[in-house]
């Protein structure tokens, strides 16, 4: 039965959609109330999230605590399941303060019964909002099974009310409409009475039940053992003794919203035998399509197994018997038979009805929803759901405490390191962080500083993590550098890295003398672009103080000097990227974004990306650099497949090994050509490369947080920051960005390609698990973990990126040597 609790499991989970009050795909006709105060506080307004009209649905009078008669109604066209509930009061942006406290659900399926909702303690009363604009979601347990739902608001004293309201839920293509039994009983154990009756039934129960639903649809399943349940002995089952039928059967009669091609019933029993529980030893079946019960019933026994007394679901084939109505005489195998759940699946999606097609309601699902997939060929009951969910659940905490724990070892460990063995080991005197520089500031305002930029840091994505607390703890200690010139270079993308190295400092710029040779005395040799020509086409990335932009430009090519080589058209528009301040930058960020516009402005380089021009005569200022066709690295990889018979198969495009080592040979060329002015791109991987015709490769860097690279939001550890998986240990724990922390990235963006970016660089350790790793590193008492030999890779490349990872930044090769290397690697 895995798969149908798996698929229960689904269903229970996915089936929490927002039925359409928000969302408008439940029409204003079918919101209807019993009254409203104003034309502008009519049912229709009663929409959560919404603020049309006054802002709420608010009936007519105040609601007084004995009087409830206020309703609010939807009309959902079709039934529903429907697992969650929210509402919301009337805030009106600031003007409305109404809610309702407290409200109950009475629902319908067919619009004349109405039933009022309890939980399974018998509680109607809901507890609603606090204050006018949060919303609260309710889980509804048992869940309801209905067309029509009604919000009643409750009050404890006269007051003004108002409601918006939102239900979740799925459609309920499965079409049970009620069950019929004889009442449950009672069984007087010696201990204590059992109670064996269907405690949440919402139909007549006088001396049988009648047109409703209840435990046997709830979607929870009994244990082994009836007496132990989480409400009172016996509450999951439905139970009958034999001496109150004389014919030995109990007569149990289900109909349908429709003429249904049924395959199996699966009724999950009770066989506790020891104490005269049985599953039944005989069922048969009686179908009625149209008006008249067919002459022949089916007839099925199964198995009477006095070994097990676990309770087990017993599958009856219906044998594709068509039907609106079944009714079913089980029999008595001991004196109880005892009942938790019954299931039946039925083929309705091809079947052509003779009745009545069901009305088919405004589209309350969206066309992606997963749900219809699931049609009601399987089961309509969520049997088992609750108790996958409880596991579930309890495994999820489980993972969260030992998360926490481990975290908090994680911390101490590496403060234990921080404190003993950095303070121990190194001298240390301030340089790289730009809190606590500017000896202009006091302490505490450079701390806020700090902290701001971290705060106005995005959310970003995966490949860029905060490493925790550790580079906060850092600036206490100051940092020795061995080499000033190295410390103190100009780092690539300024403006992307700034929340280390940040422009809001003093020193940020240390240039190297070469460079300030190549900066010096001349005017920046760049164009200034007319703005409108061009076209936002998609958002490539964010940083702190700016957006890099697709677009397409128009007339590009007069900018473009015949060195460009851009084999295009005449006049077609030129793919683009444009990077640009947010007007709201402040002075040093416009000031950095200037010099980083006479940096890009000077770097001239094949496996470059190249400055086009800028637009700085009005903000926002802007940069305009080469994009190319295929986009970049990391996708243009992932979408292709090695060469091989399972490429063939499966008719993917492939890339070949000398390819891979074509463009990794670009890479080092580019960052050869980097390195040679003293620059460090800080933030080198596939996805900073732009891959153009006949894998030609520029190196680029759209800063830090691309959608694309965004997929997993739901770390706990809050703001993702840097590229910790590419960074060098002496990055991430001191700080320092060197051509060599550049070579490290190097080996990791290599480790990549040869793995066509199929897999995160140390995909199975988690962020504090890299972090711990790079203390390893630090270490070295050889318990750090290397990314391992890709598949493709020959024993000699892997070689090379080994060395691109030595914990000795002077024992890394330099670009120079990785170029030559790889260009004799390269066959
Ligand atoms: C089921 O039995 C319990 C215990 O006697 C009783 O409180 C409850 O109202 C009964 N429920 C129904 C639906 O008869
Ligand atoms: C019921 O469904 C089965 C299998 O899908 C099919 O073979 C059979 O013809 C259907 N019965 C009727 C009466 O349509
Ligand atoms: C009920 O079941 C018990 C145990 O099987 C049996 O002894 C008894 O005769 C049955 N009573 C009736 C009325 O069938
Ligand atoms: C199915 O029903 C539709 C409308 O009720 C009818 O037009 C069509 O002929 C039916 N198809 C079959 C195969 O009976």
């Amino acid at each position: 039965n895995f798969s149908l609790f798996f698929f229960l499991f689904v269903l229970f989970c996915v089936c929490r959609y927002p039925l359409g009050m928000s969302g408008g795909q439940i029409l204003d006709e079918d919101i209807s109330a019993s009254s409203q105060w104003s034309e502008s506080t009519a049912a229709r307004y009663g929409r959560l999230d919404f603020e049309e009209g006054d802002g709420a649905w608010c009936p007519e009078i105040t609601v007084e605590p004995d009087n409830l008669k206020e309703f609010l109604q939807i009309d959902l066209r079709s039934l529903h399941f429907i697992t969650l509930v929210g509402t919301q009061g009337r805030h009106a942006g600031g003007i409305g303060n109404e809610f309702a406290q407290m409200y109950k659900i009475k629902y319908s399926r067919d619009g004349s019964r109405w039933i009022s909702w309890k939980n399974r303690q018998g509680k109607q009363v809901i507890e609603g909002n606090r204050n006018a604009y949060d919303i609260v979601l309710k889980d509804l347990d048992p869940p309801i099974i209905a067309r029509f739902v009604r919000f009643m608001p409750v009050t404890d004293h006269s007051m003004n009310v108002c409601m918006r309201v939102e239900l979740y839920g799925c459609e309920w293509l499965d079409g049970l409409v009620s069950y019929n039994a004889p009442a449950g009983e009672q069984m007087n154990s010696p201990s204590y009475p059992i109670y064996l009756n269907d405690s949440v039934y919402d139909g007549a129960v006088i001396y049988s039940m009648t047109e409703g639903l209840g435990q046997l649809t709830d979607g929870v399943c009994g244990l082994d053992d009836f007496t132990h349940s989480h409400v009172w002995p016996g509450y999951d089952y439905v139970g009958w003794n034999n001496e109150s039928f004389p014919s030995g059967y109990v007569e149990i009669m289900f109909e349908f919203d429709r003429t249904r091609n049924f395959t199996t019933m699966k009724v999950h029993c009770n066989n506790m035998f020891s104490q005269h529980v049985k599953a039944f030893r005989q069922v048969v079946c009686y179908f009625r399509s149209d008006l008249d019960w067919e002459a022949s019933p089916l007839s099925f026994s199964p198995v009477v197994d006095e070994k097990n007394p676990s309770a087990r679901f017993v599958t009856v084939n219906l044998a594709n018997h068509m039907a609106s109505a079944i009714k079913c005489h089980f029999y008595f195998a001991d004196a109880w038979m005892l009942f938790s759940e019954i299931t039946f699946q039925s083929d309705t999606a091809m079947y052509n009805t003779t009745l009545a097609p069901p009305k088919t309601g405004p589209p309350n699902i969206q066309p992606d929803d997963p749900t219809h997939k699931v049609d009601d060929s399987n089961t309509r009951i969520l049997i088992g759901c609750l108790v996958a969910i409880i596991f579930i659940l309890v495994a999820i905490i489980v993972i969260i405490l030992w998360r926490q724990v481990w975290q908090k070892m994680l911390e101490k460990a590496s403060r234990r390191m921080l404190d003993d063995e950095l303070t121990a080991s190194l001298s240390i005197q301030s340089e790289t962080f730009t809190y606590n520089h500017n000896p202009n500031q006091s302490g505490t305002t450079s701390e806020q500083e700090s902290n701001s930029t971290y705060e106005r840091i995005f959310p970003l994505g995966p490949d860029y993590q905060e490493p925790s607390r550790l580079i906060c703890k850092l600036p206490e200690f100051a940092q020795s550098s061995e080499d000033p010139v190295q410390d103190g270079v100009p780092h690539y993308a300024e403006a992307d890295i700034v929340n280390l190295q940040g422009v809001t400092g003093s020193n940020t710029y240390a240039i190297p003398a070469v460079t300030m040779d190549l900066l010096s005395g001349k005017d920046v040799a760049v164009e200034e672009f007319p703005r409108k020509l061009l076209t936002f086409k998609e958002k490539l990335g964010e940083g702190q103080f700016g957006e890099v932009h697709l677009c397409e430009a128009e007339g590009m090519q007069e900018f473009m000097n015949k060195e460009f080589l851009f084999d295009i058209a005449e006049d077609l528009p030129v793919l683009v990227a444009v990077k640009m301040l947010r007007s709201d930058a402040n002075k040093n960020a416009r000031n950095d974004f200037l010099k980083e516009i006479k940096i890009m402005s000077r770097l001239k380089d094949p496996n470059i990306i190249r400055l086009l021009a800028v637009c700085i005569y009005s903000d926002p200022l802007c940069m305009i650099t080469e994009y190319m066709e295929n986009g970049d690295l990391n996708q243009f990889l992932s979408r292709h497949e090695p060469e091989g018979q399972l490429a063939q198969l499966s008719n993917a495009p492939t890339v070949s090994f000398n390819n891979l080592c074509y463009m990794a040979t670009q890479i080092a060329s580019g960052m050869k050509y980097l390195s040679s002015l003293n620059f460090v791109h800080r933030d080198l991987a596939t996805r900073n490369c732009l891959v153009g015709k006949k894998y030609t490769i520029k190196i680029a860097d759209f800063g830090m947080s691309r959608n694309l690279y965004s997929g997993d939001y739901y770390r706990i550890q809050g703001r993702a920051v840097l590229p910790i998986r590419w960074m060098s240990w002496e990055s991430i724990l001191l700080g320092k960005f060197t051509t060599a922390s550049d070579m490290w990235a190097f080996g990791v963006t290599l480790w990549e390609i040869l793995n066509y970016c199929k897999e995160q660089p140390y995909s199975q350790l988690t962020d504090e698990q890299v972090i711990e790793n790079t203390g390893e590193f630090f270490r070295d008492q050889k318990r750090q973990i290397y990314l391992p030999q890709p598949v493709l890779c020959p024993d000699s490349l892997y070689k090379v990126m080994l060395c691109c990872w030595r914990r000795n930044t002077k024992e890394r090769p330099s670009f120079q040597e990785i170029h030559q290397a790889l260009l004799e690697i390269q066959p």
